[in-house]
């Protein structure tokens, strides 16, 4: 089964299309693939069938979001509370997650012919050394590739996610590379896994749960979200066009709170630095010393992240070089 398929569209599907594109599309769109073992069991077959079936389903999906001009997808694969199912299962997923990696790798000028990067968002330390290297390769393979993303969660809960950026902070502070007051919700942010990706437009879940299961908990603060009853293995095209007409109903008020926060945001940096030259400098602190404290402060958090995205991309490489055991 291969990543990037084409599939004929009817009609009726590019008048929905059509019809869609009048309105706001979302940029970026997020999915939890629920409903697997449920369909395997309906359908009377083994639940790994089910997960291969789900597989078969993002595939599909990535080429309705092309149709329809979603150009950024992010996928739960797979959580770290997925761990603690069967070893069978586990085992089994890993499998399919290693075969897929592989696949991925003989496709790369496929990908690179229409501009997809794979990132994978998680904890790589936690996966067999296998898929670990799989995953790197194709991370570093397609990092230059910039017309559509697939982010892949895999070993991913949003509270590991937030800790980890909590970590490289601390870690910075610690090296002297930044200063606690430096530290801003914009700054952990620019921490996480999703660095460089815009915030879910849509978000939607599958198989009639109504919770988030710790995916992307930051990130979808102001994303629509789209819960529906259908199993992911049966999800159809039509089932996306309901979820992008659900988000074009709610886009304005959406943007709108978007926004909010945004200004928001920038006006609490502006208060922090002007506060911290104020204990710096006295009440009578200038215009000029707060640009200048202002330019500092960004010039310290650019080289601080350059220097953490630097040392993410180095961890790939040197897992790509790892001697693999598992
Ligand atoms: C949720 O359904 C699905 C998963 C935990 C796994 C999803 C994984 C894939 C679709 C394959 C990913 C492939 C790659 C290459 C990473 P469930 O198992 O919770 O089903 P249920 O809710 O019916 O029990
Ligand atoms: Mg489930």
């Amino acid at each position: 089964m291969t990543w990037i398929i084409e599939q004929h569209r009817t009609w009726a599907e590019w008048a929905a299309i059509r019809v869609l594109k009048v309105g706001p599309i979302p940029r970026h769109l997020a999915v939890i693939m629920d409903g697997n073992r449920r369909f395997a069991r309906k359908e009377q077959k083994d639940t790994l069938t089910g997960h291969k079936q789900g597989f078969h389903k993002l595939t599909e999906m990535l080429c309705w979001c092309r149709d329809l001009g979603i150009n950024e997808v992010t996928a739960y694969a797979f959580s770290i509370e997925n761990f603690k199912r069967s070893k069978h299962e586990v085992n089994g997923l890993m499998d399919l997650a290693a075969e897929k990696f592989a696949k991925l790798l003989e496709e790369k000028d496929k990908l690179a012919k229409h501009g997809v990067c794979i990132r994978v968002l998680g904890d790589l330390t936690l996966l067999p050394s296998v898929i670990r290297k799989l995953a790197a390769e194709a991370i570093l393979a397609t990092r230059h590739n910039d017309k559509c993303f697939l982010n892949l969660a895999l070993a991913y809960t949003s509270r590991a996610e937030i800790t980890s950026a909590m970590n490289d902070l601390q870690e910075g502070v610690k090296e002297r590379k930044i200063e606690t007051n430096d530290i801003s919700e914009e700054l952990l942010e620019r921490c996480l896994y999703t660095h460089g990706s815009r915030d879910p437009d849509l978000l939607v879940r599958t198989s009639g749960e109504v919770r988030l299961s710790d995916f992307l908990l930051w990130q979808s603060g102001f994303s629509c979200l789209f819960f529906t009853k259908v199993l992911w293995p049966e999800f159809t095209i039509w089932h996306l066009f309901g979820a992008v007409f659900y988000y074009q109903r709610h886009y304005h008020t959406l943007a709108e709170a978007r926004k909010k926060t945004v200004s928001q945001r920038e006006h609490a940096v502006d208060e922090s630095d002007i506060e911290r030259c104020r204990l710096m400098y006295g009440d009578k602190v200038s215009q000029e010393q707060i640009n200048a404290y202002a330019r500092g402060r960004k010039e310290r958090v650019n080289n601080f992240l350059n220097d953490l995205y630097e040392n993410r991309i180095n961890f790939y490489g040197n897992i790509v070089n790892e001697k693999t055991l598992s």
